[in-house]
């Protein structure tokens, strides 16, 4: 299952989890778009069924895992994904009505999730999940407060997770992602002059990443390649944490 499929770095682990075998769960609001990539992935062969919804409805969330298991039969892995942040706007000045969309999509979005997720998972005595973080959630990026502030949230709930359920077969890792090429950033570059040389300057690779390297590494912790790992926080940064 994965959310924010529509588009960025969910589109981009749709078709490399499906290119590996998987049969994908997509979610996201965007219902034709989902469509377009699910008609792409079986006409490669694939196996895609398309839930849309907004992860901040519990009942939509409800409605993709059900829907995940009475289609497949069970629920593997989940790539909770769906997320949404700006930037440019001091503390001060942010709406409260940004701070609690943010937190939405952001935090209850993904509580919505693992709510909907781990009972499936316990009942199989496994499974791997993966919290879409951002390197926000470890520092201060430039991106706005609650942004930062939604992405430090996210990898509580990823630890929480993983503590409370690693006993029981179930894996939580969230993935510190940098400044990566989609929708979400060029957006902003659009907006902003000298935006992607800053987001850029940080890290020891001084470029964007590609979205497939990020799905690339959420597919590898789904997988029983990463059966060591839990709880953590994995950089795919370029090395913007390292310096
Ligand atoms: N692009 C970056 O530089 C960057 C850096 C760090 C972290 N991230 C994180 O990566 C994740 C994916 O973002 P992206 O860069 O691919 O951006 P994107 O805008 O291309 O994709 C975001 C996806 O989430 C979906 N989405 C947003 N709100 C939703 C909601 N309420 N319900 C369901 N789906 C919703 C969008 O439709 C889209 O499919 C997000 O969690 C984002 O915070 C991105």
């Amino acid at each position: 299952m994965i959310t924010g499929a529509s588009s960025g770095i969910g589109e981009a682990a749709a078709r490399l989890f499906a290119a590996q075998g998987a049969a994908v769960v997509l979610m996201a609001r965007r219902k034709d778009r989902l469509h377009s990539l699910a008609e792409e992935i079986e006409a490669t062969g694939g196996r895609a069924l398309v839930t849309a919804g907004d992860v901040t409805t519990a009942g939509d969330v409800e409605r993709a895992v059900v829907a995940a298991v009475g289609t497949f039969g069970r629920l593997d892995a989940a790539f909770n994904n769906a997320g949404w942040g700006s930037m440019g706007t001091p503390l001060h000045e942010t709406d409260d009505a940004v701070f609690e969309q943010i937190m939405d999509v952001n935090v209850r979005g993904v509580w919505n999730c693992l709510k909907q997720q781990v009972p499936v998972m316990l009942g199989q005595g496994a499974g791997a999940i993966v919290n879409t973080c951002s390197t926000a959630g470890s520092f201060a990026t430039g991106a706005i407060a609650p942004y930062v502030a939604a992405k430090h949230a996210v990898l509580g709930l990823t630890r929480a997770a993983a503590a409370e359920y690693g006993e029981r077969g179930i894996r939580v890792n969230a993935l510190m992602v940098g400044s990566t090429r989609t929708e979400l950033l060029e957006t902003a570059i659009e907006r902003t002059p000298g935006l992607e040389q800053a987001a850029t300057a940080r890290a020891i690779q001084h470029r964007l990443a590609d979205p497939v390297e990020v799905a690339r590494t959420a597919a590898w912790l789904c997988s029983d390649q990463a059966s060591f790992i839990t709880g953590a926080g994995v950089p795919v940064d370029g090395g913007c944490s390292a310096v």
